[in-house]
């Protein structure tokens, strides 16, 4: 009777595991670092951005998520509504999950930076230096087992290169330990729609891992 009840319990955690619940009885505690670390950015005046944003973009997504996507910068339908790849180049990110067998909710998803530049221009360096910290403390809880690099300037400043995204997409690099694949942005494939078939290929290598 023991015995069937802790093989019972040993298969749910098993399973919990492999579907990617690393910390289960640690949860609770993800919750409030990722709480309070959203209480801290949303009051975040580091940089000149806080004066012409209207929403922090903080990221949107499954705190146990095994899938990180992290894109440059909120752009102008991010701002509205506070979440991260909501306007066209969400919608075609939001497709390329699902060909994934993936939901959004399966995933993470935020950017380098978590307010948006006055029309979407590069971000700057200093902008960068304020906000990195907090993707790197998302990145702490999160615990993703790949992140994918949307992006010539998501995956340069992650990576610390400034080799181009065309060669470093498709394959393998480490961001702290963590399995890092560059690829090219959504907003890049809406105009160059021809390049989607890498990006798929990017994709296969990471389902593979997955
Ligand atoms: N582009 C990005 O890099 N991030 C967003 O959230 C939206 C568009």
């Amino acid at each position: 009777m023991k015995e069937d009840i802790l093989k019972t319990l040993r298969a749910y955690f098993e399973m919990e595991k492999e579907s990617g619940v690393e910390e289960y009885l640690l949860s609770p505690k993800k919750k409030d670092e990722s709480l309070s670390l959203k209480e801290e950015v949303f009051s975040c005046h580091m940089c000149g951005l806080c004066k012409t944003r209207k929403n922090v973009v903080f990221g949107s997504g499954n705190l146990k998520a095994r899938l990180m996507f992290v894109g440059e910068a909120p752009g102008f339908d991010e701002d509205v509504q506070g979440l991260p790849f909501v306007g066209k180049a969400g919608i075609l990110l939001t497709k390329i999950i699902e060909a994934m067998g993936l939901k959004r909710e399966d995933v993470y998803i935020c950017n380098i930076l978590k307010c948006r530049p006055p029309q979407n221009r590069n971000p700057l360096p200093d902008e960068i230096a304020s906000c990195i910290g907090y993707l790197s403390r998302q990145i702490d809880y999160i615990k993703p087992r790949v992140i994918c690099g949307l992006g010539k300037f998501a995956s340069q400043t992650l990576l610390k290169t400034e080799t181009p995204i065309t060669r470093l997409r498709g394959t393998w690099h480490e961001y702290r330990t963590i399995k890092f694949m560059p690829t090219y942005h959504p907003a890049y494939l809406l105009r160059n729609p021809s390049d989607k078939k890498l990006v798929w290929q990017d994709m296969k290598k990471i389902m593979e891992i997955l």
